[in-house]
Parts: structure tokens; sequence; C-alpha cells
């Protein structure tokens, strides 16, 4: 652990904590250019699978609903690992492996755009599960993953935030561009949108509409296994889920106050914006995402 820590250790007066790789935003935490470099050319085998999200969209959640489908003994805890192993970010270093060398299946996840995924994914050969959030709530949980964390910089106030967001000065760059890109790129890979929202609302025809597409015969008990180990509040409690300690013990960065798996709902960005604010946010969503097609639920 102190190897890691000293390896992938940033220090906390750094002037930027993001930077830009061929037109996107990354966190410099755990980054190295010379893997980014790399990844177009990491070899995509048939049962791969990528999970790709902006970031706090429910990649945690979903990181850990890939793995208990894909391995049995990690419904039971057994394994010990926790799910940044099980489903390793492609562009961040956490852990010293070669992901080229992981055995199949192998799972991966990534906030990386369409332009910049292993160029073998396009091949179709690979599945893609592209798990999108509504962008009030990704902002209003982004505010407060910004303050948990001393290496990040934002301003206090959602106002800052939201100026800074709007604009893509943000890890996963600009939300507009992400959800936009992949979407108009669908056909070039064999992908499957899902909503956070759907999931919240019924995680097991969400995790059954998982395992149709990932081509898991699982059976009903099995299905209701993962289920039990997947809703908010058994992951709270579950340290191999939950990232409590990953990104301060594996990464290196001092967490302050507040916890990852937050709230975990839909439509608390009601109690975090004002009307002022919902307007402006209104007015350029709608600008932005005229005719695109796929549904946004904002409330329950
Ligand atoms: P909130 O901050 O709104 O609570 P990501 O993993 O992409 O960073 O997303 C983090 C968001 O997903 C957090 O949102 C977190 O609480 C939520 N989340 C994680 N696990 C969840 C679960 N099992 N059910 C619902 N939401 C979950």
């Amino acid at each position: 652990d102190s190897l890691l820590r000293d390896r992938y250790r940033i220090m906390e007066d750094l002037e930027a904590d993001l930077f830009t790789f061929k037109g996107f935003t990354l966190a410099r935490v755990a980054i190295k250019t010379d893997h980014l470099e790399k990844l177009d050319d990491l070899e995509i085998r048939d049962d791969d699978v990528f999970i790709v999200t902006y970031p706090k969209s429910g990649t945690v959640w979903s990181k850990q609903i890939l793995s208990l489908i894909y391995f049995e003994e990690h419904r039971t805890r057994t394994a010990h690992l926790d799910t940044i192993y099980r489903v390793p970010f492609l562009e961040y270093c956490i852990g010293k492996e070669d992901l080229g060398e992981r055995p199949s299946p192998r799972l991966f996840n990534t906030h990386l755009p369409y332009y910049l995924v292993p160029r073998g994914l396009k091949d179709k050969k690979a599945k893609v599960v592209y798990l999108y959030r509504n962008p009030k709530d990704v902002l209003c949980s982004y505010f407060h993953f910004i303050k948990m964390y001393a290496v990040f910089k934002a301003g206090d106030t959602m106002e800052e935030f939201m100026k800074q967001f709007l604009e893509g000065k943000v890890q996963g760059g600009l939300w507009f561009d992400h959800i936009r890109g992949w979407y108009e790129h669908r056909s070039h890979f064999n992908i499957q949108f899902m909503a956070y929202e759907e999931m919240k609302k019924d995680l097991r025809s969400s995790v059954l509409k998982l395992c149709k597409f990932l081509g898991k015969d699982l059976s009903g008990e099995a299905v209701d296994d993962v289920v039990r180990q997947a809703t908010f509040e058994s992951m709270k409690d579950d340290p191999l889920a939950n990232y409590e300690n990953v990104l301060n013990t594996r990464v290196g960065v001092t967490r302050r106050e507040g916890h990852f798996l937050r709230k975990g709902t839909i439509g608390d960005w009601k109690n975090h914006m004002t009307v002022e604010q919902n307007e402006r946010f209104d007015k350029i969503f709608q600008n932005q995402m005229k005719d695109f097609p796929l549904p946004f639920i904002w409330d329950i």
C-alpha cells in the first residue's frame, strides 16, 4: 500500500488538478500519459465488457452490478477485492497490473469519450454499456464529490461549480459532449444505453436487462442476490463496494468530510439549485440537447 501511495501520490498544492489529453479533460490523480497513449492499441477480446460513464452517473454502482453478475464468488463477499480491482478503470492506473494481461472475461470501466477508447472496440466485438444520469443530479453529486477530496479545486459555492461544470472544466469534460458523442457514434459500437434513474426505480428489471444484453443467463435466485447486494444501503455497508477508502489508501488523496455513496436518489438537485440556476440550466440543456432522443428522468 505504501508503495502504491508513493507512486501515485499527488501533491495537494498542485497548480492544476486537471489536464487535457487530446481534447478531453482528466484528473491528474493516478494518470500516466504514456499509459493513455497506449490505450488505443489495447487488444480487445470478444468477451470484454466496458462500462462507460460520465463521472457521478453511477459508475461504482454499475461496477458492483457487473462484477456480481459475472463473478459468482463476489456475491458472498469472499473474494476480498474492491470493485476498483474487479472492474478497473481503463485510463486511471490504480494498481500495478497490466490491463492487457487480465484473465477473461475482462470487465472495464471508463469515463473516456468515444474517440479515445481502444480502437478494437469499434469492431463491435466487446460489449459497451453507457450509463447516464440526469445532468442536474450529476452536477449536484459532482459538487459534493469535489468538496470531498482535497485534491480537487473548486469554488465553494454551487454557483461557482455550476459555471465550471457548464464550461466542461471538470474531469470528464463537458457533460453534453460526452453523452452526445457516445450516442451519435453508437453505430460503431455494440452498445446499450441505460439510465441511472431506470436502475433506481426498478433495479431487478435493470439487472435483467443488463444480463440479456450481456448474454448472461442467471437463475432467479442469482438475480435476487445481485439486486440485494447492489442496493444503496447494502453497498454503503460493504467496504469492498462503497469506495470509502479507495481513493485515500490507493491513490493517496486526502478525504475531507462526506461519503462517496452520499444519497443515491433522484432529484436531489432541487435541494441544491436555486430557481434561477435551474432556469439557466434548463435553457442550456434545451439548447444543447434538442433532438436528443434518450429520455431523462428529473424527479420521482
Ligand atoms: P449522489 O452523490 O447523488 O449520492 P459515480 O460512481 O459515477 O461517481 O457516481 C456516484 C453517485 O452514484 C453518487 O450519487 C452515489 O451515491 C450514487 N450511487 C452509488 N451506488 C449507488 C446505489 N447502489 N444506488 C443508488 N445510487 C448509488
